[in-house]
This record gives structure tokens, C-alpha cells and sequence, in this order.
């Protein structure tokens, strides 16, 4: 089984952007760590600040993988565009979140890119990847 996590705009900064939401850890330490725990699972792993080269990003791997998971970032919150882009994937989507945005500010409690998957997970930290590419696999 191949699966694509794809993470939006600000997230290469995961491990020093604002660590008491986000975390200390950085993404690609965590990402050998997942494809190591997931060894029968082809991982990819992609990000952009570019919202077109995430749109591109989407279109690709959702034909080209059996399950994509995304966390847009703040285009979750305003981008119709990946939304239209995640409704047009053949691959299964589930969209992470790794802070609890339904508690925070009320303009990060709207999803518009979430309306358009399978799921949302929010609030787990990275776990939340690690339940994701858990359903993708079992279902
Ligand atoms: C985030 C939540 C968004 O509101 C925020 O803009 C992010 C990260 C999360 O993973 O909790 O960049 O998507």
C-alpha cells in the first residue's frame, strides 16, 4: 500500500514554530521514525508553502497512491481551491490537524479542506498521523 502525507504552508517549521501548540518535534525526524513503525507501508512524504505546487501535489499522488493524508495548515481555514483539488483525488483523504483547532481561535473552526475528506483528526499532536495511515492501511 502506498500512502502520501502532504503538509501545507508553515509546516517545515514544525519543531520551532510556537512548540507549546506544535510540538518540539521536527517533521522529518518523526517521518523516519513513522516508516520505520510502518515498514510494509510505502510512506511519501511531501511539503509546500506554494498553495499551487500543493494543489499539483494533491493531483498527483491522489492518482498515483492508494490514501493520501493532508494538513493544509491555515489554507484549511479559506482554500477552496484544495478543496476542489482533495474532492478530485481517487485515493481516500484523511486530513490531520496536530493542534485541537476547535478549541482555538473561531477562524480555525471552520475546515473547509476538511469538509472535503473522508476525516478529520484534531488534537492528537503527530499522533494523529500515525491513527490516519492506521485506517488508511485497515479499511
Ligand atoms: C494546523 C492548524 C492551523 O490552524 C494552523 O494554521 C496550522 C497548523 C494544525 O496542524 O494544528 O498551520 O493545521
Amino acid at each position: 500500500m502506498k500512502i502520501g502525507i502532504i503538509n501545507g504552508v508553515n509546516l517545515n517549521l514544525l519543531g520551532l514554530r510556537e512548540p507549546h501548540i506544535y510540538g518540539t518535534q521536527v517533521f522529518d525526524d518523526f517521518f523516519t521514525r513513522l516508516s520505520a513503525e510502518f515498514a510494509d507501508t510505502e510512506l511519501h512524504y511531501a511539503q509546500h508553502n506554494e498553495e499551487s505546487k500543493y494543489i499539483e501535489q494533491i493531483q498527483q499522488w491522489g492518482r498515483e497512491l492508494d490514501g493520501l493524508i493532508v494538513n493544509p495548515g491555515a489554507w484549511s481555514h479559506q482554500s477552496l481551491a484544495i478543496a476542489d483539488a482533495l474532492k478530485s483525488s481517487a485515493a481516500p483523504v484523511i486530513e490531520v490537524h496536530i493542534s485541537a483547532v476547535h478549541q482555538r481561535e473561531v477562524y480555525r473552526q471552520t475546515l473547509i479542506t476538511g469538509a472535503a475528506c473522508k476525516g478529520v483528526i484534531s488534537g492528537l499532536g503527530l499522533q494523529g498521523y500515525r491513527v490516519a495511515i492506521w485506517h488508511l492501511i485497515h479499511t
